[in-house]
C-alpha cells in the first residue's frame, strides 16, 4: 500500500523549500538556457529539479519525470516542474511557481504547489479536498456575478493561429481572458475560484497536473489529460468551474475535448 500521507507531508515541505531556494537564486540568474522563443531554462530550474529528484529518492526511493531532466512513466511516479511561469520568474514578477503531482497507474492523487512571491501553498489529495494555505477552496461557480474570466495559455508547441482563433471564439462569445504566464498559476486560481476557466491547446504534464487535481477537488471540471498518453506527450487542457464547461467545450477549437 502506498503511504500517500507521509508523501503529501513531504511534498509540502519540499515545495516550500524548493520554493526558497529558487527565490535566493533569483539575483544574478547566470546564463538562461533559451528552449523556444519564449520557452527558457535557469540555473535554479536546474537547481530546484535536482533538489526535489534528490529529496525523493531519500525519502521514498520514487521516480519522477520532471521538466528538465525527464523521466519515464512508473507505476507510481512524481511529475515535477521545479518552476512554472520561468519568464515571470527572469522577469522578476510574482506569478511563478513550483508544482508537485503524484501520479499511481495513471491516476493522480497528489498535488502540491507553492507560490513563494505570493506565499500561496495549495495542496489537493484525491477524494480529499484542496487547500490554499490550509483553507478549503472552491471554483468559483460563477457566483460573482459578473462575465466569466477565462486564462489562456499557448506555446510555440501548437500553430499560434489556433490559440488565436480560440482568443476570437471566447471574445465573441463574451469570455473574458487573461494570459498571466503559468499554466500551474492558472489552473490554482481556478481553483481558487478567481478565475473560472484554464485552456491551452497544448501543455506538459509537469505544467498541469497539479492544478488539474486542484481544480477537481475544489468542485471543478476538467478534461481527462492523461488519455492518449498525456503523461508522456501533453495535451490539450481545459479546466473551469462546472457552470462554465457547455460553453467552453462549444467553442470550435475545444469541441470534443472530454
Ligand atoms: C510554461 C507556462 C506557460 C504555459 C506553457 C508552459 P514554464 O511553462 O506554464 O504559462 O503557457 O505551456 O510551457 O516554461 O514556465 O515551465
Amino acid at each position: 500500500m502506498t503511504d500517500f500521507d507521509s508523501r503529501r507531508r513531504l511534498a509540502i515541505d519540499l515545495a516550500v523549500e524548493a520554493g526558497a531556494l529558487a527565490r535566493s537564486m533569483r539575483q544574478g540568474l547566470g546564463t538562461i538556457e533559451s528552449k523556444s522563443s519564449i520557452d527558457f531554462c535557469t540555473a535554479a530550474d536546474l537547481a530546484v529539479e535536482t533538489l526535489v529528484r534528490q529529496r525523493l529518492a531519500d525519502a521514498f526511493g520514487d521516480p519522477v519525470i520532471g521538466e528538465e531532466a525527464g523521466g519515464e512513466p512508473a507505476d507510481l511516479v512524481w511529475v515535477v516542474d521545479p518552476i512554472d511561469g520561468t519568464t515571470n520568474y527572469i522577469h522578476g514578477t510574482n506569478n511563478w511557481c513550483v508544482s508537485l503531482a503524484l501520479v499511481q497507474r495513471g491516476v493522480v492523487e497528489l498535488g502540491v504547489i507553492y507560490a513563494p512571491d505570493l506565499d500561496q501553498l495549495f495542496v489537493a489529495r484525491r477524494g480529499a479536498g484542496a487547500t490554499m494555505n490550509g483553507r478549503a477552496i472552491r471554483t468559483s461557480g460563477l457566483r460573482h456575478g459578473g462575465g466569466a474570466v477565462v486564462e489562456m495559455g499557448w506555446s510555440a508547441r501548437r500553430p499560434l493561429a489556433h490559440s488565436l482563433d480560440l482568443i476570437t471564439r471566447m471574445i465573441a462569445d463574451n469570455i473574458e481572458f487573461r494570459r498571466c504566464g503559468s499554466g500551474a498559476m492558472g489552473l490554482a486560481n481556478v481553483a481558487l475560484g478567481v478565475s473560472d476557466g484554464y485552456v491551452e491547446l497544448h501543455i506538459n504534464a509537469w505544467d498541469a497536473l497539479a492544478g488539474l487535481l486542484l481544480v477537481r477537488e475544489a468542485g471543478g471540471w476538467t478534461n481527462d489529460f492523461l488519455a492518449d498518453d498525456g503523461l508522456r506527450q501533453g495535451n490539450v487542457v481545459v479546466a473551469c468551474t462546472a457552470e462554465l464547461t457547455e460553453r467552453l467545450l462549444a467553442l470550435e477549437p475545444l469541441r470534443g475535448v472530454a
